[in-house]
């Protein structure tokens, strides 16, 4: 599965690239406008740090003449770049029409099987189930991303299923379990990944056990010259 961040935030999205698992960046309005930086330049400095990665970039026009307008300009900034469109009536034939012109497109806001399906067919590249917003309403969130995945894979679509609004741990477990393409998540998920109490204890014990017997295992990881002193 790949690992996006779920970020338009320039360090974190750099703190996680260096790490080395990072295939991607999903931004929205919302997080970029938190970055409070010109749209274009901001998301052009993410390509810069991502790199090979893919780069997400949503339009907020709401009618299929702007959609179209402003996903179309969006689409020269970058080779990276997928537009992003909300699941809409507009948004579905600004889809259609740019699926055609070979614009990448990621269907955002999906929160129901129906609407997967519509995307699909009209030739989106990601689809964007919002998994913890469903759970916030009391709804099922991992339920609706199996239907997704179930539905693609009976009648072979090509549109790649990209789990997001991915809140915790056990959310990217699911996902990849079930085998989505890719999930999204934001900086704090992806960290917590990472950790684990027993790692951390165990790595602890490790490096106490070998400074005590330090004297007789040597230093061997001493630079050279500070080892040549002690002899
Ligand atoms: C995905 O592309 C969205 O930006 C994101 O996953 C929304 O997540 P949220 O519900 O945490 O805002």
């Amino acid at each position: 599965m790949k690992f996006f961040l779920d970020t338009a935030n320039l360090d974190e999205i750099r703190h996680g690239v260096a790490l080395g698992v990072v295939d991607g960046v999903t931004t929205n309005p919302t997080l970029v406008a938190e970055e409070k930086q010109p749209f274009r330049e901001h998301i052009l400095e993410i390509c810069k740090v991502v790199k090979d990665g893919v780069v997400n970039a949503e339009v907020v026009s709401t009618d299929t003449e702007g959609i179209l307008r402003e996903a179309r300009e969006i689409a020269t900034w970058h080779p990276n770049i997928v537009v992003k469109l909300p699941t809409i009536p507009d948004g579905v034939r600004a889809l259609s029409i740019l699926s055609k012109e070979g614009i990448r497109v990621n269907m955002t806001l999906v929160f129901s099987a129906p609407q997967a399906l519509i995307v699909a067919k009209a030739g989106a590249y990601f689809v964007s189930p919002f998994l913890g917003r469903l759970d916030d309403i009391g709804a099922d969130g991992l339920g609706l991303l199996k239907e997704i995945i179930t539905i693609y894979k009976q009648y072979n679509f090509s549109t790649q299923v990209l789990a997001a609004s991915l809140r915790h741990p056990l959310h990217v477990l699911a996902a990849a379990e079930m085998g989505s393409h890719i999930g999204t998540m934001p900086f704090k998920v992806f960290e917590q990944l990472f950790r684990h109490p027993l790692t951390d204890r165990g790595l602890e014990a490790f490096l106490k056990d070998w400074e005590k017997a330090r004297e007789t295992l040597g230093d061997i990881f001493a630079p050279a010259a500070v080892r040549n002193a002690a002899r």
